[in-house]
């Protein structure tokens, strides 16, 4: 997508250096534009760990392109399988929630068991590492074309000269994946096809994903949108101004229910009560088919509890402040995800078509995805 009208992917191969991994900083976003460049393993840890890099398919991408580095540093030890292991163990240990990252961390080592011999896995390893945020690219793009059929069919419907207005939670935006994004893909496709739309943005505390960066992404494509507060969806479902809500997600099980960030289960309370569609959109690299009930069986990240008792912000001379919202006699819990059950999704929008959570139609996609 475009900063500032030039286009960029979030993570990539340095051009001309293949060793160097770079990155978008988005802790700097919205206040700051800024490269970083990873090198190792250990800063590609850190890096998803403390989220400069965050969201499913960019984590996934970067942990993707990490193990390519950690087959290079593995190549200059005595026992190339265990240290790239190792690296391979610490690289998952970074966030839990998210499958993407053990899918792409996964992939590289099966493929070192088909090609167990060094020299032989090296090049294999940086273009599976390709494959694997192409992939992502791709899959987004099409989820974007599957889901502009839902967003014409209520505009359609709605008087003329009104825009469809679409419901978001967290950043599940270009910024992270690769490219394009999951939930806001079909956005962007409305948006370029003519069709008038208007996002409302859940500012998404703790760390205000929606206001910092999917508010960002929306401003640079032009995309009409408004930041609200957390709790103000309902308020707007109730009195008709809420068409569609579109949610990314970070893992879904095989009987359909939904990880995404923190909040998304309310979102979809809502939704059901006011008779919103709420659909989940994601590629297929986020489905996890290992599990079934993901209220027992999907590990929920918790995280520092400072991340819920201060915020940073801007002044109005322009410089950057952290501030405390309460005193530090008050403990905080920081639960970074919350699951969706089935029941509440209309539908999974993915690269290969939108699929009810029945389990009829998930079979169907789990044999898409396989191939089948
Ligand atoms: O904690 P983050 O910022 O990595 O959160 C993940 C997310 O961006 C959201 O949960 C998103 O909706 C799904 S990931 C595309």
């Amino acid at each position: 997508m475009h900063i500032n009208g030039t286009p960029h992917r979030t993570v990539r191969l340095k051009p001309g250096e293949p060793h160097v991994i770079q990155i978008i900083d988005q802790l700097k976003l919205p206040w700051a534009f800024e490269l970083v460049e990873l090198r190792s393993v250990d800063e590609v840890a850190l890096a998803i760990k403390d989220m400069w890099v965050r969201g499913a398919g960019c984590i996934g991408a970067t942990a993707g392109y990490g193990m390519w580095l950690a087959a290079l540093e593995a190549n200059q030890e005595p026992d190339f399988h265990s240290a790239f292991q190792r690296r391979a163990e610490q690289l998952k240990r970074t966030r839990p929630t998210a499958v993407n990252l053990a899918y792409a961390v996964d992939r590289h080592l099966r493929l070192l068991q088909e090609h167990p011999e060094p020299s032989d896995f090296l090049p294999r390893a940086q273009a599976l590492a390709e494959e694997i945020a192409e992939e992502d690219v791709q899959a987004c793009r099409l989820i974007g074309e599957h889901g502009l059929h839902l967003i014409r069919a209520l505009h359609e419907n709605k008087p003329a000269g009104e825009p469809v207005n679409i419901l978001t939670h967290c950043n599940a935006g270009w910024l992270a994946f690769v490219d394009h994004g999951s939930a806001t893909a079909p956005i962007y496709a409305a948006h370029a096809a003519g069709i008038p739309v208007h996002v409302w943005v859940d500012e998404t505390r703790p760390r205000n994903q929606g206001a910092r960066l999917t508010a960002w992404e929306l401003a640079q494509e032009e995309v009409p949108h408004t930041v609200i507060a957390d709790n103000t969806g309902g308020h707007l479902m109730q009195h008709g101004l809420v068409d569609l809500v579109i949610t990314g997600a970070d893992r879904v099980t095989g009987q359909g229910d939904v990880a995404n960030k923190i909040g998304t289960y309310l979102k979809a309370l809502a939704a059901r009560d006011n008779e919103v569609p709420f659909y989940v959109a994601l590629p297929s690299s986020t489905m996890d088919w290992s599990m079934g009930d993901g209220l027992k069986e999907i590990p929920i990240e918790q995280r520092n509890g400072d991340e819920v008792a201060c915020m940073e912000g801007q002044t109005a001379s322009g410089t950057l402040e952290t501030v405390r919202l309460f005193p530090s006699a008050s403990p905080a819990a920081n639960y970074a995800f919350d699951v969706t059950p089935a029941r509440l999704v209309s539908g999974l929008i993915t690269e290969y078509g939108i699929f009810e959570t029945s389990p009829q139609q998930l079979r169907h996609l789990r044999k898409k995805t396989e191939g089948g």
